[in-house]
């Protein structure tokens, strides 16, 4: 069946959801976003997600012309729209993006002139990209390119100005074509991952960076809830390179892969070169919370 995405107002097939090259998504990348995943076909943490971007538009002032209960509701109809393109054993995303709208070159492009642009859709859950990390960790690298300072654009704000991003993960990749970004703030602390925030285990102790340089990551607040409910103590604090290259364990957390182990830090191994019991343990717990698992089913994906 044709992809039913929705586009200000309108359910259409994709193939109809047109957007203006005045749009201010194009014309100044003035997007906010989040993405949410499926388990079971069900949308884990809407809720959450779609807080966090009625938070990131309060602060860009980008006014969607619609309560956040109204966009569950839209949300939730594109999701049964398309229920029926996913198999059963499949997943999905649900992206929202939401621009400014309509901005004319040479207007002041704080303005919102017309209707915001809500465009929602839904993307099967390929996770082929991750699925190997499951087995064998993956390589985590600094990239030559930091984070954008939060004195000049708060992390917490979702948004799809994703340059910095992409140029990070490109560096990466040149070091190492499977390498995953762990991007330092101008301090050189720890910061975060182009799409995903950073975990260390130290000493028996789980810690993460500060959402003063990363992302208040939906997946990060649930392996910090689920540690919590393991006994695992938990920590969010300053860390430096020094502190994942020593570290026990390392891994990412974002919303498709929910926890991704590292096993090497900028060529080092990172503990014994395995991936740890910690990491284990939070991964059959995120698989108990939501009834799929979660590596067995990327691991399908590749198999
Ligand atoms: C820059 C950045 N950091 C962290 C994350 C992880 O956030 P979440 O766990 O809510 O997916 C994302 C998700 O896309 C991201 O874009």
């Amino acid at each position: 069946m044709t992809r039913l995405v929705y586009i200000s107002g309108e359910m259409v097939p994709e193939h109809e959801a047109k957007i203006s090259i005045f749009d201010s998504a194009i014309m100044v990348a003035d997007t906010v976003t989040e993405s949410t995943r499926t388990f079971h076909k069900t949308p884990f943490k809407l809720d959450e997600h779609i807080a966090r971007l009625y938070r990131s538009m309060k602060l860009t002032h980008i006014n969607p012309q619609m309560t956040p209960e109204q966009l569950k509701k839209i949300t939730l109809d594109v999701l049964a729209a398309n229920l029926s393109n996913y198999e059963d054993h499949q997943d999905c995303w649900i992206v929202h993006n939401i621009s400014r709208g309509l901005s004319v070159p040479g207007a002041d492009p704080t303005k919102q002139l017309g209707a915001a642009t809500v465009m929602i859709f839904t993307q099967l859950m390929d996770l082929r990209s991750w699925a190997n990390f499951y087995r064998e960790g993956c390589h985590a690298v600094t990239p030559m390119s930091r984070m954008v300072p939060s004195q000049s654009l708060d992390p917490r704000i979702k948004n799809r100005s994703r340059l910095p991003y992409t140029m990070a993960e490109m560096e990466v990749k040149l070091v190492d074509p499977l390498a995953q970004s762990v991007i330092l703030d101008l301090d050189g602390h720890v910061a975060e991952n182009k799409g995903g925030n950073i975990f260390a285990v130290i000493n028996g102790v789980l810690k993460t960076p500060t959402t003063v340089n990363c992302l208040a990551g939906v997946s990060r607040a649930t392996a910090l809830e689920l540690a919590q409910k393991l006994g695992i103590p938990t920590q969010e604090t300053v860390l430096l390179p020094y502190d994942l290259a020593t570290a026990d364990e390392v891994f990412f957390t974002s919303t498709p892969y929910c926890i991704m182990p590292a096993t090497k830090f900028n060529g080092g191994v990172v503990g014994d070169g395995k991936i740890g019991p910690v990491t284990k343990r939070l991964l059959a717990a995120w698989s108990e919370l939501v009834g799929i698992d979660i590596v067995q089913q990327a691991l399908a994906q590749i198999n």
